[in-house]
């Protein structure tokens, strides 16, 4: 018998709980209010956009959830437990990100990037680590191994051995990604994954984007391409001045007029990015300074 291969379809996904729910967040710098009394829901299978022009305070945003910074006000939830604002105690809690400027070690190889991203879920005490015995052994083994699985599923399988800093700029932000899932989280933040790639990559991006989605994860994701946003999410949330200005289906972001004039009449600095009307995208060429040492300032 024959059998016809099709393309599987893409299996329509559920939409369940609440993962994240941050409720009135506000992050202000001296006079400054960067972020707004920001109110985001996102649920477990979903992929969320954030959106806005230049300066808005989308990172900001993200960097108050992630414990970067502390929020002025406001509060953060995942799965109905409240996160201390503090790096280690959300990644920890299952919540995880990349970074708008791509922080890695440039000086190690892109497997043992990923087993960085591990070790935070791993056993082994200070004094097991020194002594490297059986236990620590056995760890680092499965470390190495689930760090290999995530280099296969970015699509780095056969580049484990690079150094990071030798690494296209396009493999340098999917490192990243498989880093961030080393931490086995349950919600990902994605800051503008496809800054800088060409269409083919960014075609790439968003198939990983999808994957990571039907593995299980919730996904934050902030970018400038906006027909990049619009395949992809099941909701996108607009930031202007770093409050909400609006936020609904792709269909209703994109065709709300205040989103168009956000974009086209509102932004007033450097104009290197962002056309919403008709769809058109921005390419945003990488920065010089590509890879940097995640412990480096924050971003
Ligand atoms: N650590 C900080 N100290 C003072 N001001 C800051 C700090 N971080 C961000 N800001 C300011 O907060 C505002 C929001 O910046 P943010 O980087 O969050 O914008 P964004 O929406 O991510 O922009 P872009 O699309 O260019 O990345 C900007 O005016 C920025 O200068
Ligand atoms: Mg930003």
């Amino acid at each position: 018998m024959t059998v016809t291969e099709t393309p599987p379809a893409r299996q329509p996904h559920t939409v369940g709980a609440p993962i994240l729910e941050a409720r009135g967040v506000t992050m202000r710098f001296g006079g400054l209010t960067a972020v707004k009394d920001v109110d985001m829901t996102v649920n477990e299978g979903e992929i969320v956009g954030l959106i806005g022009p230049n300066g808005a305070g989308k990172t900001t945003f993200f960097n108050c959830l992630t414990g970067l910074y502390k929020p002025t006000e406001g509060q953060v939830t995942l799965s109905g437990q409240v996160i201390p604002p503090k790096p280690r105690a959300v990644v920890i809690a299952g919540m995880a990100r990349t970074f708008q400027n791509i922080r890695l070690f440039a000086n190690m190889t892109a497997l043992e990037n990923v087993m960085v991203g591990r070790y935070c879920r791993t056993s082994s005490l200070a004094l097991t680590s020194i002594l490297r015995g059986p236990k620590f052994r056995r760890e680092e083994e499965a470390t190495r191994a689930r760090a290999q699985e995530l280099l296969d599923f970015v699509g780095l399988g056969d580049s484990a051995e690079s150094l990071a800093r030798n690494m296209p700029y396009g493999d340098q932000r999917r490192l990243e990604i498989a880093r961030a899932l080393a931490t086995d989280p349950k919600l990902i933040l994605l800051d503008e994954p496809t800054a800088g790639m060409n269409p083919q990559e960014t075609k790439q991006a968003s198939d990983l984007i999808f994957r990571i989605r039907d593995s299980g994860l919730a996904v934050v994701v902030i970018e400038h391409d906006m027909r990049f946003i619009f395949n992809l999410c099941d909701r996108v949330l607009c930031l202007v001045r770093g409050e909400v200005l609006v936020q609904g289906t792709p269909g209703e972001v994109q065709s709300d007029p205040r989103v168009i004039e956000a974009y086209i009449g509102g932004d007033d600095d450097d104009d290197d990015d962002d056309v919403v009307a008709g769809g058109a995208t921005e390419v945003r060429t990488p920065p010089a300074d590509t890879v940097t040492d995640p412990t480096e300032e924050k971003q």
